[in-house]
């Protein structure tokens, strides 16, 4: 029964550790935060300098935010695929740089926001977020983003079991499906198409070849 037990413990901490990429070094993670959220100061600095830049940065955030998201999601896939070592590197700061998404997503939407209340947001102005092409964003994408970088940690998946933080991890493909909508309708269909039809063709790729291993 204790053995049971021990080799049960063991799995789990070997799962979480996968998950987290315990290899890298707590210097190179230090590093690789700092790298990946160098734009993200400039870009808070800049509106902290001159909120009238807002509209430059939204365009600069919201490409960094997708571009950190679609690498995240591609990396598994291309993984399956290519069984690449230095993509399983790369892999070990995937946590990195879905959470930098998230960062990004906030600058973004802060920039939204600066531009209603220099407009009308409280008299009326709270309905843009409303808008059929900002509300996939605002009511799915963002959310979903918000909830996947809080735990985005050893301790969350600790405390929710591997299993059930794949399951909530999971939600990135409604992110994904609410982000496509949310370009498109702002106009940036074409953007979308290039940035998310090959992502979508690795993941069905991978997941074909997941199902034809058993
Ligand atoms: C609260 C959530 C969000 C709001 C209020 C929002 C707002 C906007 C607006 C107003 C535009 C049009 C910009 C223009 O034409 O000048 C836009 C475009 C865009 N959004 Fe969002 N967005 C949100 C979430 C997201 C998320 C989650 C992503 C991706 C992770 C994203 C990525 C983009 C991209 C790539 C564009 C096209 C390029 C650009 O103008 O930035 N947005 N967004």
């Amino acid at each position: 029964m204790v053995k049971i037990s021990l080799i049960l413990n063991a799995q789990n901490h070997v799962a979480v550790a996968k998950m987290c990429g315990v290899k890298r070094s707590v210097y190179s993670s230090l590093l690789v935060w700092i790298g990946i959220h160098v734009p993200a100061f400039v870009m808070i600095t800049t509106l902290f300098v001159d909120r009238n830049q807002h509209a430059t940065v939204l365009i600069h955030a919201g490409y960094w935010a997708v571009a950190c998201l679609v690498i995240t999601l591609s990396l598994n896939p291309l993984i399956v695929i290519f069984k690449s070592t230095w993509l399983r590197t790369i892999n070990q700061y995937r946590r990195h740089l879905g959470v930098a998404s998230f960062s990004y997503t906030f600058i973004h939407a802060l920039c939204f926001f600066i531009k209603r209340i220099d407009l009308d947001l409280w008299q009326g102005g709270w309905q843009y977020f409303f808008h059929p092409a900002i509300a996939p964003a605002f009511l799915l994408a963002f959310p979903i983003l918000l909830v996947l970088a809080i735990t985005s940690n050893h301790f969350s998946i600790k405390f929710l079991s591997p299993i059930r933080w794949k399951k909530l991890h999971k939600c990135v493909y409604i992110a994904e499906i609410a982000i496509i909508v949310h370009m498109v309708l702002t106009g940036y269909g074409m953007q979308a198409l290039l940035l998310f039809v090959p992502l979508i063709i690795l993941q069905l790729i991978r997941q074909k070849m997941q199902i034809g291993s058993g």
